[in-house]
């Protein structure tokens, strides 16, 4: 397993539109742990791998990305040592996914990405939605999403159309939002 570099706005890439896999083979297996143990570095609850620069149709989502019982993790990558909280947990793939069923009722979330890191907006969606998605096998399965999970999927699909949660924005508090990234990648 490798972590990955994650693209950040305004990288060109993210507006990609992802194709669709059609081949459920060692080298989607291989992207797929490291989606998952890139994701649990940065830390984050989703990833789609367009965010590891590669144009497929595949997410990866934890909802519960640490284990607060579990002792603190040493690993080394890039040449370097450092802790990180133990994983647990609910690692979810989803390949080719869609949405089917859409609610019309709204929930609010306060949305992050990490190919948008330190910004944090509300955004609203369809409350509940019905997803019909492949695993690592090439089965097609039907699941219904609700809560937080509703949410997260929805924000990694729009990855997969080259859409970032701030551009749910209005164009003012998206340029906000960018301007305040500039000035924390300017301090750092
Ligand atoms: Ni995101």
């Amino acid at each position: 397993m490798a972590i990955r570099e994650i693209l950040e706005v305004p990288d060109p890439r993210l507006k990609t539109v992802s194709e669709p896999v059609t081949e459920f083979d060692d080298e989607l297996r291989t992207l797929v742990e490291d989606m998952f143990e890139t994701m649990y570095d940065a830390p984050g609850i989703g990833l789609a791998a367009i965010q590891v620069g590669v144009p497929k149709r595949v997410l990866v989502i934890d909802l519960q990305p640490e284990d607060p019982d579990a002792p603190p993790v040493e690993c080394e990558h890039d040449g370097h040592k450092h802790t990180h909280p133990a994983t647990k947990n609910e690692p979810r793939i989803f390949i080719n996914p869609e949405i089917l069923d859409p609610a019309e009722e709204l929930a609010t979330y306060q949305e992050g990405c990490l190919s948008v890191p330190e910004i944090y907006a509300d955004v609203d969606r369809p409350a509940t939605c019905r997803v019909r998605y492949q695993d690592l096998e090439g089965n097609v399965i039907e699941e219904d999403m609700e809560g937080l999970m509703a949410t997260c999927i929805q924000h990694e699909m729009d990855h997969l159309e080259g859409i970032l949660f701030i551009d749910h924005l209005s164009r003012l508090k998206r340029n906000m939002a960018l301007k305040k990234l500039q000035k924390l990648r300017q301090a750092a």
